[in-house]
């Protein structure tokens, strides 16, 4: 089965084209970092515009570069959330048209499945079950994973997402946007024991996340000195990164115990941080527990992690219907399992 995969609910607008869930034949993805730069983060208007100039040229280099055209797709993918609502809008509706001329049915799925099972795009696949951490510019959370298509919320952030941390606190030191890459660069100079950021651990047995105050003790610390020099900024940026990834290990090796299963999956565009790889691989060894993570390309939002959960979807589900709506809010992130 081939299926062709579109993700835009946010500043990327992709394209990927697998063959079912085992082989990625293209994968393109339009960035639009550039443009919104120069605001320090995501304008929700100009990034719809620039999804609908960029979703053609996208799609039809997608299948150029592996030789079909949508006469070879047997089924449509597309997130249909959770994102920005006219970013989502513009991918979903390009597939609704698709779908319609073309007869191809095709199946809307969530951007936070998209990651989670964005690590069947690595050589080192996970069985399941599996406890999964996925981390990006808007969520936080993990899960505990039983099928392709069943996810259990065992814990969210209750404020900043780990990614929005990383942009703020990035935005704060002048860095530009995306903030995430740029503080992992300063970290590997910086000395990540020279400042005793806070951890907020929670109550004792939650899963849940916090890192508002992590923000707020950078940005204190940051207001108190008389300059910030390119040795002091790497030193903020490595005590940072360790204060946000020390918290983000521990409770996933915590439930993966709590669970009782052997398998940890790390995913979402924080998981693109080689600290935190490294960190969360070190614990998970001495647990006793098999880490698996998506390759770096895979770790931001992408087409053929929207493949991937698209074709078990439909492999388990009717298609979607052409009244179809986005949304904001993921319905895997509703409750938190008791
Ligand atoms: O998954 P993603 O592409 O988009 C969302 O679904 O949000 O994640 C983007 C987030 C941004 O906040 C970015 O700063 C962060 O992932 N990120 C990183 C790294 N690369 C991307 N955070 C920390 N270290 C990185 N190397
Ligand atoms: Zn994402």
């Amino acid at each position: 089965m081939i299926i062709l995969g579109i993700e835009s609910s946010c500043d990327e607008t992709a394209c990927g084209i697998m063959e079912d869930d085992q082989r990625v034949l293209s994968h393109v993805v339009d960035s639009q970092i550039v443009i919104h730069r120069a605001y320090g983060g995501v304008v929700p208007e100009i990034a719809s515009r620039r999804h609908i100039e960029s979703i053609y040229p996208v799609v039809d280099t997608a299948l150029k570069e592996c030789n079909l055209t949508l006469d070879d797709i047997d089924v449509l993918a597309v997130t249909a959330g959770p994102g920005l609502i006219g970013s989502l809008l513009i991918g979903l509706n390009f597939v609704k048209a698709i779908s319609l001329v073309k007869n191809i049915p095709y199946v809307g799925v969530d951007h936070m499945a998209g990651h989670l099972l964005s690590v069947f795009l690595s050589d080192t696949k996970p069985t399941f079950p599996f406890v999964a951490i996925v981390a990006s510019g808007g969520h936080s959370s993990l899960f505990y994973a039983t099928s392709f298509t069943d996810f259990q919320l065992l814990g969210r952030t209750r404020d900043d997402a780990a990614g929005e941390a990383f942009d703020k606190v990035a935005k704060l030191l002048g860095m530009p946007y995306p903030g995430g890459p740029e503080i992992s660069k300063c970290a590997n100079t910086g000395d990540r024991n020279k400042i005793k950021f806070p951890r907020s651990w929670l109550e004792k047995g939650s899963f849940d996340f916090s890192f508002s105050g992590l923000k707020t003790s950078v940005a204190n610390y940051v207001h108190k000195q008389k300059e910030i020099t390119n040795e002091s900024r790497d030193d903020i940026s490595a005590s940072f990164q360790e204060a946000v990834i020390d918290v983000l290990s521990a409770k996933a090796v915590q439930a993966a115990k709590f669970k009782g299963c052997t398998q940890v999956v790390l995913a979402g565009g924080v998981a693109a941080n080689p600290r935190l790889r490294e960190l969360l691989g070190k614990r998970c060894r001495s647990a006793g527990l098999d880490l698996s993570m998506p390759p770096f390309d895979y770790c931001t939002d992408n087409g053929a992690m929207i493949c991937v959960a698209g074709y078990h979807q439909f492999k388990n589900q009717e298609p979607s219907p052409l009244d179809l709506d986005v949304y904001s809010r993921s319905p895997m992130m509703l409750q938190v399992a008791p």
